[in-house]
């Protein structure tokens, strides 16, 4: 894809899934990656070796350590990244956590850690990189991984459809705020895709059919589908797109009941 090619994108929480996919995804587009990771070092190293085999272009692929929902660690990922690439053009906020809990009785401490991952967090990163693209006088391009969920209420996962909801405003608050400073910032909103957040589903085939069940396509979508779309968002191809969350669902968010007529 146009405009991609020698540039430097730093992937939250690219140890596995989603991310994952996308930092491979970039590293075959000949972007620089800078892949973070939170505990998993191993499956950092795997993304790490997987975005340099699929590479066709000379690339560097950096591993880097942090919880991004600590302002130091934000800070520091994208010093990092400054440090090692001399820029970064491309932020893909995409770490994210959940928990189940009947809202009323949701513990205060979860509550704020799914906020602080998937809301702060995103914020924290987004804020740093877009001083730096600021100071260089860079365009730039920030791409929030939100969810179905930034639209259709959850229930049993109030923290988490709150987070996304939040993030669905961040996308377009500060695509607003940067558009004429060419600072491009997107979401792209995956449908149910087969990650280890889902393991509890994705492990057994009878709760799968049922997840699957509820999906105009009739199928989960792959985490190479969501690193295509944020491919096609981060590069010149979508020069013009700012301020949207592309749903990518199969058609989960099209009222999957209304297929059928309510009444004769
Ligand atoms: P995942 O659990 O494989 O990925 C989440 C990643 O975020 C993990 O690598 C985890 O270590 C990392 N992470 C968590 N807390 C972190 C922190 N404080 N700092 C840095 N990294 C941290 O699951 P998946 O599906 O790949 O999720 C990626 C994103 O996609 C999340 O934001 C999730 O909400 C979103 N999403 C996933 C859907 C799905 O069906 N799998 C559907 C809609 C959205």
């Amino acid at each position: 894809m146009k405009g991609l090619t020698g540039k430097t994108a730093l992937i939250t929480g690219a140890s596995s899934g989603i991310g994952q996919a996308i930092a491979i995804r970039l590293a075959e587009e000949g972007c620089n990656v800078v892949i973070n990771y939170r505990r998993d070092s191993d499956g950092a190293e795997a993304t790490r070796r997987q975005a340099l085999e699929r590479a066709d272009q000379a690339i560097e692929a950096l591993v880097v350590k942090g919880d991004v929902s600590q302002e130091a660690d934000a800070i520091a990922l994208v010093q990092q990244t400054i440090e090692h690439f001399g820029r970064l053009d491309i932020l893909i906020n995409n770490a994210g956590v959940q928990t189940e809990s009947p809202s009323e009785a949701i513990a205060v401490d979860s509550f704020d850690w799914v906020l602080g991952v998937n809301l702060r967090g995103a914020y924290l990163c987004a804020r740093e990189t877009i001083q730096h693209l600021l100071a260089q006088n860079r365009p730039g391009s920030i791409i929030n991984v939100s969810s179905v969920h930034e639209i259709i209420p959850r229930p049993n996962y109030l923290s988490y459809s709150i987070s996304k909801g939040g993030l669905g405003n961040m996308t377009r608050t500060l695509a607003l705020e940067y558009a004429a400073q060419g600072i491009r910032v997107n979401g792209v909103g995956p449908g149910a895709t087969a990650t280890p957040i889902n393991e509890a589903w994705t492990e057994d085939l009878e709760k799968k059919a049922k997840v699957e069940s509820h999906i105009p396509m009739g199928r989960a979508g792959t985490s190479a589908e969501m690193a295509a779309a944020v491919a096609f968002l981060a590069s010149d191809e979508a020069a013009y797109i700012t301020g949207q969350t592309l749903y990518i669902d199969g058609g989960l968010t099209l009222y999957a009941d209304f297929r059928e007529a309510w009444s004769a």
